[in-house]
């Protein structure tokens, strides 16, 4: 397994290209299955989670050519099972489940693990489907699903939002019998692209980025070209380590419409942030100040930018809480920030975070892909050397982090253990 090491200390300057989004790709490759003929998509970056969704897309009889800019052949749809080899590696694999049963009718999906951040049941995903007419057996840690007669339209609502249930659902739904109506929906950006390439697929969405979306279901979807969006986490990634080392970073194909609440709270905590066209300015010079933060379905504060924000506040003149609402276990970055000198204290979903002067490098190992974000981040600024273990969960979702860091400014490398 690969190792990263950091000589923390450096001011971080100069311009960072930001990829396609992880959490567009998966979703938009899963469409493919919808329409025979070849889809083609650009902006796909390379990320192991993109290499897992090939292989998942393959198994079932997709072909491919290319990388960033690639074609997917939906022609032949051979097989309809996700097997557990590969859905126990990304939890994401749940999304061929709508895709396949609107197209074949069928789908054998192994049940995806629960994983370092938390439970994450698919419950929701199920309840939807059956709602659409869908049967569901559940047997050997596999999903079941028959709708021999097709899929109708129905009114769901959703417990709470739920961005893959969305997406799983919105894919099933476009081919139902009648109109389908989707309430408490999640209304993420990388759910509104989905819609939108649905659409541009021959699907009729209305409502995409709202909290109801209305499908009328359609005979048959078509495939189009399509360019994946910018990764607003990977840029928000980018934005803190500018503030945490008081830097000053251009950060291009920035969707900083994306990521309001979050640069809300980083502009209240001391840093400047300057919007020039689909380019971002980030830089720090005054102090970091404490930030309370509270996670929570967009367009609040995204989950997914918590343990980042974490180490900002690690360095904050005071004491901040940050509330995780969404994932029950998404803390687990704390206790490695701990061993770099950060003063933090969980109590049930708070984190209460007292800021330091500085932190110090140290050995630690990598849980999840945002928490081993945020041992880079706090590897940046803390003073020594910081060595970085299981950096495969950082391969999952960020595009070439260490030479994108290393050119602006940061001592930073790979070694392979
Ligand atoms: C998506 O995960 C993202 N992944 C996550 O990003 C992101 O953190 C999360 O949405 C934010 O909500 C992708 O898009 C591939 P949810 P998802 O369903 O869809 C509960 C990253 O770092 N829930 O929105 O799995 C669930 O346990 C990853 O890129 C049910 O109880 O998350 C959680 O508490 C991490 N039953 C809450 O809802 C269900 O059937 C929101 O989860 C589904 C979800």
């Amino acid at each position: 397994m690969d190792k990263i090491i950091i000589e923390g200390g450096r001011r971080l300057t100069g311009e960072v290209v930001i990829s396609g989004a992880k959490n567009a790709a998966l979703p938009c490759l899963a469409a493919a299955i919808l329409a025979p003929g070849i889809c083609r998509f650009h902006n796909i970056p390379n990320l192991r989670d993109i290499v897992t969704t090939k292989k998942l897309l393959a198994n079932l009889g997709l072909t491919f050519e290319g990388d960033s800019s690639l074609q997917v052949d939906a022609s032949n749809l051979a097989d309809h099972v996700a097997p557990y080899e590969l859905v126990k590696t990304m939890r994401a694999s749940v999304l061929v489940l709508g895709p396949l049963v609107a197209r074949l009718g069928k789908a054998k999906v192994s049940l995806p693990g629960g994983c370092a951040i938390g439970a994450r049941p698919v419950n929701m995903h199920l309840k939807a489907l059956e709602d659409l007419g869908v049967s569901i057996k559940l047997e050997h840690g596999y999903i079941y699903a028959d709708a021999p007669d097709g899929l109708k339209g129905a009114t769901i609502v959703f417990d709470q939002p739920t961005v893959t249930g969305t997406e799983n659902i919105l894919m099933a739904a476009v081919m139902a019998k009648g109109q389908t109506i989707m309430k408490n929906v999640a209304r993420e950006p990388e759910v509104s692209e989905l819609a939108g390439l649905l659409n541009q697929m021959g699907a009729n969405i209305v409502g995409a980025g709202g909290p109801e979306l209305v499908i009328e279901g359609v005979e048959g979807l078509y495939p189009v070209e399509h360019t994946i969006m910018s990764d607003r986490i990977e840029a928000g990634t980018y934005m803190v380590a500018a503030a945490l080392t008081g830097g000053e970073v251009t950060i291009k194909r920035c969707p900083a419409e994306y990521l309001g609440a979050f640069i809300e709270k980083l502009v209240k905590s001391g840093t400047e942030v300057i919007t020039l066209g689909d380019a971002t300015l980030v830089r720090r010079t005054g102090p970091i100040k404490s930030v309370d933060i509270k996670t929570t379905p967009y367009p609040g504060f995204p989950t997914d930018m918590q343990a980042q924000f974490m180490v900002l506040m690690s360095l904050a003149n005071g004491l901040s809480v940050l509330s995780e609402t969404i994932f029950e276990n998404r803390f687990m970055h704390v206790s490695e920030l701990r061993r770099m000198g950060a003063d933090i204290v969980v109590e049930g979903r708070n984190a209460i975070v007292r800021g330091q002067k500085g932190l110090s490098g140290a050995p630690v190992m990598a849980t999840d892909l945002r928490a081993s974000a945020s041992l880079v981040l706090a590897g940046l600024v803390a003073t020594g050397t910081t060595e970085i273990s299981r950096v495969y969960h950082l391969d999952r979702g960020y595009e070439h982090i260490e030479k994108k860091l290393a050119a602006l400014g940061a001592q930073i490398s790979r070694i392979q253990e």
